[in-house]
Formats: structure tokens, sequence, C-alpha cells
């Protein structure tokens, strides 16, 4: 997709199309992505949220730049051992599923937070066409009807009613979902703004729900979730600037300190996805994620050592035993075994305007609908990024991602994140907006998009469709997509010592290039409804 002026690109047709008119009706980038992000929850309710949370990294025209952290917080009464039973262990499923498993929700705030300071349209404005389509119905895609019929056993474990994705029929595409409830929710926000969700009765209707089943958010949660504005993580690759977010987000520093480790080699020469640049990667990627592990948490509650991570001389030696004959075994840190991952669910916006304003959000339930709980007369499911912190120091959480003391839970405390929005310039000018879901995958998913097009010459939506490799440290494993390396290049990965995992879909992005003359290239991801349109 290419436009003269101004594009989103989002999970979902619908959302896009609300953004981009917008936009049309002369509302900018910032007003585009925050009526993109309530369409997402009425459309796309398997990450798309009122009941989540994420980060926004914002690029002004006159070049200044922001980011906000409007990720969830443990409630008051959250405490370090929470998930775990007598003897010490992790408890099944209660930091994923069910009332226990939710921060408190922090996307209304941000929406509010990034429109006080940037907005130009209503806030009332930009929400009406989600309510319009809560009570309208939005008709489904294939791919979101597989995903309804796959989740329905959940949906009636962990509901005591009949929520508008219940069905004792398979759901088909086409089929028409009406959310009157969530309609109600998101009218109750257009009259009295924040205060309409974190306060009055869908407060109400979100503690009454944590009562009926162990849940801990209480209504002075609601009340003093604040989003914060950070700075943003900085740096440079090849003469371009990269901007993207700080902690309590993993995703700005890991992928500042992989860019560093690239930069000194000709990855464009060795060719994308050959043995080489995998190999290469792949060791970067190892040491990256055991920084991430120790170091990185809730800077409000932990001190992150952001300018250590990001020294070029820290960073020379991190990586300076790096042998192009051999694999550097990651170090067993936990004999736990790593739970599979159940298809989760984050999503990404990337809007640009006219006047070249630009914004990359990140939102997420973690999980595929978040803890399953829809949250009863109001109609809106609840995050489960508890399972983000680190419950027991040294095993694995559904990414199978291994942290520390840094980012255990405390009450209060933001539960550290891989969700990597990202713009870039080159010589001062706009260059891309990028982002996507994915988990642990995400920041390498940022990573392999942005060497695509610096490094490998690739446009957006090429750059996009390339199949993704991963590694985390732990598990000791290189993730494959399908299709991402040929036979030759597996074999001597292997015979490196590299051990192959074949995954099916890794990541969905939706970016914006700024082509050399000024026109705008969506990449809209083909492994979901990903949609790009711009005018
Ligand atoms: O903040 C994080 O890193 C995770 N909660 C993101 C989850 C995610 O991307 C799941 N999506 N596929």
């Amino acid at each position: 997709m290419i436009a003269n002026h101004a594009m989103v690109s989002s999970a979902h047709p619908l959302a896009t199309s609300i953004g981009l008119d917008i936009m049309r009706n002369g509302g900018n980038a910032i007003d585009a992505a925050i009526a993109t992000h309530f369409a997402l929850a009425v459309v796309y309710p398997q990450a798309g949220n009122v009941g989540g949370g994420g980060f926004a990294v914002i690029r002004m025209n006159d070049g200044t730049i922001n980011s906000l952290d409007f990720r969830e917080k443990a409630p008051a009464l959250a405490h370090r051992d929470m998930f775990l039973n007598a003897e010490g262990q992790l408890y099944d499923l209660r930091s994923t599923h069910g009332h226990m498993a939710s921060g408190v929700p922090g996307a209304v705030d941000g929406m509010f937070a990034l429109h006080q300071k940037y907005g130009t349209l209503t806030m009332a404005e930009l929400i009406e066409p989600s309510v319009e389509i809560s009570l309208r119905g939005y008709a489904l895609t294939p791919l979101a009807a597989e995903i309804l019929n796959t989740n329905q056993k959940e949906f009636q474990t962990y509901n005591r009613w009949s929520t508008p994705y219940h069905s004792d029929q398979i759901w088909e595409a086409g089929d028409t979902i009406r959310q009157p409830d969530l309609a109600k929710t998101l009218k109750h926000i257009q009259t009295n703004g924040r205060n309409g969700f974190y306060d009055g009765i869908v407060a109400d209707q979100i503690v009454a729900e944590m009562q009926s089943g162990n849940g801990l958010i209480s209504h002075a949660d609601l009340k003093n979730y604040q989003s914060v504005w950070r700075k943003p993580i900085s740096g440079n690759y090849r003469g371009h600037q990269i901007i993207s977010m700080a902690p309590p987000s993993s995703g700005g520093i890991a992928l500042l300190q992989l860019l560093q480790g690239t930069e000194g080699y000709p990855i464009a020469d060795w060719g994308h996805n050959s043995t080489k640049t995998i190999h290469l990667m792949s060791e970067l990627e190892r040491r990256v994620y055991a920084d991430r592990a120790l170091y990185l948490g809730d800077p409000d509650f932990v001190k992150v050592p952001i300018k250590q991570l990001l020294k070029p001389s820290y960073n020379q030696r991190r990586f300076a035993d790096i042998s192009f004959d051999v694999v550097t075994p990651s170090e067993r840190v936990s004999a736990g075994e790593i739970p599979p991952s159940e298809s989760p669910e984050t999503t990404h916006l990337s809007v640009v305007d006219s006047n070249g304003n630009a914004v990359a959000i990140t939102t997420t339930l973690n999980s595929s609908f978040g803890n399953k709980v829809m949250v009863k007369g109001a109609g809106f499911f609840l995050n489960n990024e508890m399972d983000d912190f680190s419950s027991k120091p040294g095993s694995p959480n559904q990414f199978g991602l291994i942290g520390g003391e840094a980012n255990a839970i405390l009450p209060h405390k933001r539960m550290l994140s891989s969700m990597t929005p990202t713009i870039v310039t080159y010589k001062d000018q706009l260059k891309m907006v990028v982002g996507t879901p994915g988990g642990s995958t995400i920041i390498t998913s940022v990573y392999q998009t942005l060497l695509n097009v610096i490094d490998h010459g690739m446009g957006m939506q090429e750059a996009v469709n390339a199949k993704r490799v991963h590694h985390q440290w732990y598990p000791d494993e290189v993730r494959v997509e399908t299709g991402a390396l040929t036979e030759n290049v597996q074999t001597d990965l292997e015979q490196l010592g590299h051990q192959l995992r074949i995954t099916d879909k890794i990541g969905r992005m939706d970016c914006i290039l700024v082509l050399p003359d000024g026109r705008l290239e969506g990449g809209a991801d083909p492994r979901g409804d990903n949609t790009a349109l711009g005018y």
C-alpha cells in the first residue's frame, strides 16, 4: 500500500479505516491512533483493549520525541509470592488465567494522556466510531472466527455469564458480533472522560468482577492509576536515529544493544537469512536477553543501568567472545520446563499524518483475550499482565522468559515488557514507524525488520513479509519460522551447534516507511488480518 499523505497500519481493516477517516476529517496522527486504539478494543478483542495497557512512541514533525508508558500496574494487594503455593512452587495458570492475573489497566488513562498533550479533535469524536460499531456490530473475518472457536471453552470456564463471544455453534466468517455492554462502557468514557472508566459504574463493575473470583484490583487501584511520560530510548544505527521505548519495556534497550552488536558486520554482503547473518543475530540475542533477565524492571522500583547497557564499550566487551566457528551454549539458569506459549496476542499500530507527525503504539492484554474474563456488564476482557513479572526468579513465564529480582512482583510496580514501538529517522527526517506483537519475539522481529530495510534494501511490505527467526537465550534454540531458511542454511547452522526449532508464525507487524520521494509505504503483516490504508 502506497499513499501520498497519511497512513494507518493496524491489526484490523475496520480499525485502520476508522483511524484514516479521523485524519481525513482534520485529526492528526495522535487523534487517529487514539481512535484506532478504541476501535481495536471493539473489533480485535483478543488484544485490542480498554482492560490492558501499552506504550506509545511519538515523533512530531518539529523533531520532538516523547513516549508514554500506560503499562498496567500490580494492584496494592499484590505481593511477591502471590503465584507460589506453600511449597514455593508456581501454581498452575493463576498468573495467566482468571482474575488474579490482571494488572490495573492503563489503556484508557493512556489515551486521555496522549489526547491532552497532542490531540486536536475531541475525545468524544475519537470514541464515537467505536460506540457505533459496538452497537451496529462487525463481521468476523475467517481468522477471527477461527480464533473465537478455539477459545470457546476458556470463555465458558472463566465467565459466569454468556459473553457476546460465546456461541453454541461454530463461528463463521461473516457472522456479526454486537457488544451493547461495551458500547455502554465506551459511552461512560465519552461522557465522563478518564473517570468514566476509573470511577463510577465501570469501576464498580470491575471491582465486582474481581470480587467474584479472588481478583485483587480495588477502587483505589483504579482511581490512582496514572500513565507516565518517559524519555524515549534513542541511539544510532548506520546513520539512522532509532527512537524506542524505555523501561518498564525492555524493548528499546535490547533493540539498541542488538543494533550496536550488528553495526560492525557487513550483513548486507552476507545476505538476508544466510548462515552467517543468522548465527550473528542468534549469538547477539542470547547475550542481550541474558542482560534483560538480570537488569531490567520497572525504573520506578529498581535502578535500571540504562546508560551502562547502551555504552558502546560495554557492548563491545559483551559481544567480544562471539565466534563464527562455534555456538556459545546458553548457560543453564533453571532446570524448569518451558511451557509452550499459548497463542498470545498483543497488537501494534503505526500512524503518520499529512504533516509528518508519527506515532507507534503497542498495546496488549498479554495472552489472547487476556485472562479470558470479560467484566460482567461492562463488556471488555481484562489483561493477564501479571504473568510478565517473574513470579519465581529463574522460572520461565509463558514466553519462556526468565527474570530475577529486578522484575519481582511488588504492589504498584509495573511488570517488565518486551513491547518495542519504534520510530526511525534518517538525516533528521522521519523514515519508519515500526512495531509488532509476539511476546518475547517482539524485540527480534522489530530488529529484523529494521535490518531488512536498512541493510537488506527491502521495501516496507517486503520487510514485513520476510520470514523471521528468534533466539532469546533460554531456551537455547533458534526459533525458525517455517520457510525462513534454506535446507543448506539449516544444515550449516546445525553443524555450528545451533538447535533449530521450526515454528508457525512469528510476529504481526504494522509498519510505515517514508519513501525517498516522500510517499508512504505501509507494511501490514499477512500473518494476520493486518491492514494498511492511506490517502
Ligand atoms: O509486554 C509484553 O512483553 C507482553 N505482555 C506482550 C505479549 C504479546 O506480545 C503477546 N502477543 N503476541
